[in-house]
């Protein structure tokens, strides 16, 4: 019998079990998509390449003018020196996640998560033969511990994962943390993944900042992002990344022999998507109301302690004061709330919390409250 990758068994999917729609009279809370169909002028400018016939292969780390475009947007919006030389589109910000880990990783090597932290990081380390190691953030606000993350460094750390705005705490780094985790980084000569996926997705009074950015960091930070959560184009799998020229070297060419590039009819739209910005502020604003709803509904619930989520739409609850571990909480308020949501301790470091994504309607997420407030006050 021929043999598998010896790490598949420790890889698993993620929320997969999860995803699966509940029967409609429950509450879901558990998908992380925007609910906003994509803008119509970006279907439409797919459409029209379509008709155009643009269906053939292009250039592979994606059209100049794209890669153009997205190379201002970062310069523009959150100040990255990048240039198209050094853009990369890939199908999804999951994809560029793996390039990275692939481009700059070897076998054997560390690569450092602040955890919990979204499950995909833990599974593609391991399918490439590489170790997690999950360094727990603070557990009163979800924030670098970086006394546990100096603990946790090795000779045999090579990269660390970041993710602000993050999923699944919500928490928005400061300034200052992301001063320190280039600090940490260069100390200990790290190169830095750094997930901006939820970049325009703040709720504080601190704005998000890229490590590249800060002194010291360019050199060793890959930027990831991509359109799923901010335009509201989940299922077109369109991400970007950009890093130093040596970093992207390398990076393009698992790019370069695993997609080839992204669908040429595609990139036009993505393309038009960085021009929508009255499309990308009306959803944000959604999300912002959304987050104050959630907020107001999940106060006063006994045995539940909730950080007020910075960033991205997620809310963790600390649910350790119910005395239920958290996966006899997720299928009893499945059961007896009719509530659905994600259990921390699919993430490692996430045993006692709850996850709730608040990317559904206003209505939903006050019966989803009032269903979790009344069952937990009424136990
Ligand atoms: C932190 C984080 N990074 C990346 C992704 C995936 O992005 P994409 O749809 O571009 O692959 C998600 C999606 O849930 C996410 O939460």
């Amino acid at each position: 019998m021929p043999s598998f990758n010896k790490n598949i068994d420790q890889v698993g999917v993620g929320f997969a079990s999860f995803f699966t729609a509940p029967p409609p009279d429950v509450i879901r809370f558990t998908v992380g998509q925007p609910d906003f169909t994509t803008p119509k002028k970006i279907r439409n400018r797919a459409i029209r390449s379509l008709e155009n016939g643009e269906t053939f292969y292009t250039r592979q780390a994606g059209s100049e003018s794209l890669c153009e475009a997205v190379a201002n947007y970062l310069k523009n919006n959150f100040k990255i020196n990048t240039c198209m030389e050094r853009v990369l589109i890939a199908p999804g910000c999951k994809q560029t996640i793996l390039y990275a880990l692939m481009g700059l990783g070897n076998p054997g090597d560390e690569v450092m998560l602040l955890s919990p932290s979204w499950a995909t990081y833990d599974a593609q380390i391991t399918l490439l033969g590489m170790t997690p190691v999950h360094v727990p953030v603070r557990r009163d606000n979800y924030h670098p511990d970086f006394k546990s993350m100096e603990e946790a460094i090795s000779e045999k750390t090579t990269m660390i994962l970041i993710n602000s705005p993050n999923n699944p705490t919500g928490a928005v780094y400061t300034a200052e943390e992301l001063k320190k985790i280039v600090e940490f980084a260069e100390c200990h000569d790290l190169w830095i993944i750094s997930d901006e996926i939820y970049a325009t997705m703040t709720w504080v009074d601190w704005p998000h900042i890229s490590p590249s950015t800060l002194h010291g960091g360019y050199e060793r930070t890959i930027v990831i992002g991509g359109w799923s959560k901010s335009w509201a184009m989940t299922g077109w799998r369109l991400g970007f990344m950009t890093g130093p020229k040596n970093a992207m070297d390398a990076i393009f060419k698992c790019h370069a022999n695993a997609a080839t590039h992204v669908p040429t009819f595609l990139m036009p739209a993505a393309e038009l998507a960085l021009t929508c910005k009255n499309e990308v502020d009306d959803m944000t604003r959604a999300f912002r109301q959304r987050r104050e709803v959630i907020i107001e509904g999940l106060k006063d619930i006994k045995g539940i302690k909730v950080p007020n989520p910075e960033g991205a739409f997620y809310v963790l609850m600390d649910i350790t004061g119910t005395g239920m571990d958290d996966m006899t909480f997720a299928q009893r308020a499945l059961d007896e709330a009719r509530v659905h949501l994600i259990p921390g301790s699919l993430m490692k470091k996430g045993e006692g919390l709850i996850r709730i994504s608040y990317a559904t309607d206003i209505e939903k997420i006050k019966e989803g409250c009032a269903r979790i407030k009344n069952w937990l006050n009424n136990l």
